[in-house]
């Protein structure tokens, strides 16, 4: 892979997602172990840069660093001098002032990453950016859905709920359709963008047309901060229409897994039964998000992208 930056899956081959996946193979055989340390990055410096709040994609951001030897800071708005009204462009160069050799940033706006791998000459991972991308969260859905069923060619998967706000949703289009997977999208018109169509995905407004026979189903959280008001009824109209809950994930294949990139609202957009069910892999995803991420760190950090 070519690349210095992870920005986004749009602009990645099917060839270079495939060098990440590979490498986060023998990553999470690190993290199984007793002794989760490895000296692959002793001595180089990870930056997180989050302008958003976060649990999983930060806190397995900086056990990757740490696992592999580097050593992390965090950086969050509430307790830097982001706070004092310093712009990005700013706080961009003084990180790398500072020494850092690789950035990963977390950030409301869309193309924030973009901007910043062109305001310094260290490697940028986008962590989130507004409604764009989240690459490193489609990257371990990738891993997941493989360790699960082998291969994503030809699998029915299926992504239901709040597509317009999320940038999830966005980078898994990308990269689900690069790898060959059935893709179709659930959620109320008013929740999808305009023109998905023409991704290659199918579209459907009900959920129980889209269930049968699906190998997986992806949910994504209903994004209450990004609502503008007027694109759902209610929140309980929303969960009784497209909820997913055991009677509907009954139309999947019996062997379906269920997926949720997190936080969940519990009784919105899944069911206890279902995300707390044998179905769902959603743990095993937060645990390959460090596996994934590590493979990241270490592929842009020591230039070994290609
Ligand atoms: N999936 C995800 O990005 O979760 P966090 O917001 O907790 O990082």
């Amino acid at each position: 892979m070519q690349a210095k930056h992870l920005l986004g899956l749009a602009e990645l081959s099917a060839a270079d997602i495939e060098e990440i996946l590979n490498n986060a193979v023998p990553m999470k055989q690190v993290i199984s172990r007793d002794i989760k340390k490895v000296p692959t990055l002793r001595g180089k410096s990870v930056v997180m840069l989050f302008y958003e709040p976060s649990t999983r994609t930060r806190v397995s951001f900086e056990l990757a660093g740490k696992y592999l030897s580097a050593d992390t800071v965090n950086v969050t708005t509430g307790l830097s001098s982001v706070s004092k009204g310093e712009s990005l462009f700013d706080t961009a160069k003084t990180v790398q002032a500072l020494g850092a050799d690789l950035v990963v940033l977390r950030h409301p706006s869309a193309g924030a990453s973009h901007l910043l791998a062109r305001l310094i000459d260290v490697p940028v991972v986008n962590a989130g950016d507004g409604m764009h991308e989240h690459p490193t969260q489609a990257l371990l859905d990738l891993f997941t859905i493989r360790e699960r069923k082998g291969s994503i060619k030809g699998g029915k998967v299926v992504i239901i709920g709040d597509v317009l706000h999320s940038r999830v949703a966005r980078s898994n289009i990308w990269a689900l359709t690069r790898f060959g997977a059935d893709l179709h999208l659930v959620a109320p018109p008013t929740l999808l963008p305009a023109g998905i169509e023409q991704t290659g995905v199918t579209v459907h407004h009900r959920p129980e047309e889209a269930l049968v026979d699906s190998d997986v189903v992806m949910v994504l959280r209903l994004q209450r901060e990004r609502q503008r008001q007027g694109l759902i009824p209610g929140v309980e109209e929303y969960a009784k229409l497209y909820g997913l809950n055991a009677e509907r994930l009954n139309l999947a294949r019996p062997d379906a897994v269920v997926m949720h990139p997190g936080p969940i609202n519990r009784g919105v957009e899944i069911a206890d039964e279902v995300a707390d069910g044998t179905r769902a892999v959603i743990t095993d995803q937060v645990t390959n998000g460090v596996a994934v991420r590590m493979a990241v760190l270490y592929l842009l950090a020591l230039g070994r992208m290609n």
